[in-house]
């Protein structure tokens, strides 16, 4: 066996390579005129049913807004209900028919049956779940004071992906629908001081490519790997239950620069309705790819370098129970008519059952 092992060594490497070099411009020009094809015949989604989790900031929110400008039916979901209530207002000017809001925690799994029963009983049906419910960090992992926070970062980033997954799985295959994730470029360029938040990101990928096999083609799975867009996830705040959170203090020593949350949530839901598999925002990362298989040292010393200077290791994690500070409204929110004000929720009348 270890002499075939280094045959195999010996042999695979290089032949795999000279067929790549081959099957790679076939492949190429077959991707291009799958792309184009499905750009022409893209999903129509006037009328369709989109349920997002994590709606209430940063990347949800404007999702919401992307699949608004396209006619949906939308429900939108987290805990901060009041910022739902703005979102919802805002997605309706864009064109929305229908928004739902539904206050609900992702890492129970009742609350998942809840939000997800009440949209089907109330459109019938479900065609698009949108998961981007998360919690980001920043801190040396050796640094962290509060343990608490560990399984809340999994719990957020990997279960409360699970969760309505697993309950929504039987709509979208009655709809051929599709589910939508926001993994990260994390998964597979893990970064220093978010070792737990790359690791559920990376059992994320895994579990989405495991699922993509058993449900064939019956349920389209679209995975965004993107990079820093943006956004409030790593403000440092993370509410832990009504009445307190649970509060780090961080600077960000490495400056990110990339795309606007709008643009990647345009390109992510464009993805979405021409069938994408992946969405990868900005796509020059993927030369990284290159460099973890053929140059490893290369990004480690650039990590090292980046994250070892003095003023690299100026903060750590406060893992403290602290009141709640009054959560601001919905970003940027959109020219209102006069009649709306986003302080007193507009009435939605509860879910009714579609017959
Ligand atoms: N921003 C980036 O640069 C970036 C880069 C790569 C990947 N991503 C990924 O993209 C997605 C969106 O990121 P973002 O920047 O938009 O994050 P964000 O602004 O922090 O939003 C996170 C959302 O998740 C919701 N949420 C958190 N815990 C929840 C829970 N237990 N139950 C229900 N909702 C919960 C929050 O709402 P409530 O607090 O109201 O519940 C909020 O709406 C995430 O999956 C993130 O990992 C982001």
């Amino acid at each position: 066996m270890d002499l075939l092992n280094s045959l195999l060594n010996f042999v695979v490497p290089p032949a795999s390579l000279v067929m790549l070099a081959f099957a790679w411009p076939t492949l190429c020009f077959l991707h291009a005129c799958e792309w184009f094809f499905r750009t022409i015949y893209r999903e129509d989604m006037d009328g369709k049913v989109v349920v997002i989790t994590g709606a209430s900031s940063g990347i949800g929110e404007q999702i919401a807004y992307e699949y608004a400008r396209r006619r949906v039916n939308l429900v939108l979901v987290a805990r901060r209900e009041n910022r739902l209530w703005a979102i919802r207002e805002n997605a309706r000017l864009l064109g929305a028919k229908q928004v739902l809001v539904m206050a609900a925690d992702v890492v129970k799994e009742e609350d998942c049956r809840r939000f997800i029963g009440d949209a089907v009983n109330f459109f019938g049906h479900l065609d698009h779940l949108v998961n981007t419910a998360s919690l980001g960090h920043t801190f040396f992992f050796e640094e962290a004071t509060d343990t608490t926070v560990f399984p809340h970062l999994m719990d957020i980033n990997f279960w409360g992906n699970v969760y309505p997954t697993y309950v929504a799985l039987p709509y979208l295959r009655r709809s051929r629908g599709r589910l939508v994730v926001n993994a990260s470029v994390e998964s597979w360029l893990p970064l220093p001081k978010m070792s737990l938040y790359a690791a559920a990101k990376a059992a994320l990928i895994n579990f989405y490519e495991t699922l993509r096999f058993e449900v064939k083609d019956d349920i389209g799975i679209t995975i965004a790997t993107h990079g820093w867009v943006g956004s409030d996830m790593i403000g440092g705040r993370f509410l832990l239950e009504e009445g307190a959170e649970m509060q780090w203090k961080e600077e960000r020593e490495v400056s990110f620069t990339g795309g606007q949350v709008e643009e990647f949530a345009k390109s992510m839901v464009a993805g979405a309705c021409r069938g994408d598999a992946y969405v990868k925002f900005p796509s020059w990362y993927d030369i990284f790819q290159l460099y973890r298989v053929f140059a490893p040292d290369v990004l480690s010393w650039t990590f090292r370098l980046l994250f070892t200077m003095p003023s690299a290791r100026k903060t750590s994690m406060v893992g403290v129970g602290r009141p709640a500070v009054e959560s601001a409204p919905a970003r940027r929110p959109l020219p209102a008519p006069a009649s709306f004000s986003p302080a007193s929720p507009p009435q939605q009348s509860p879910p009714q059952k579609v017959d």
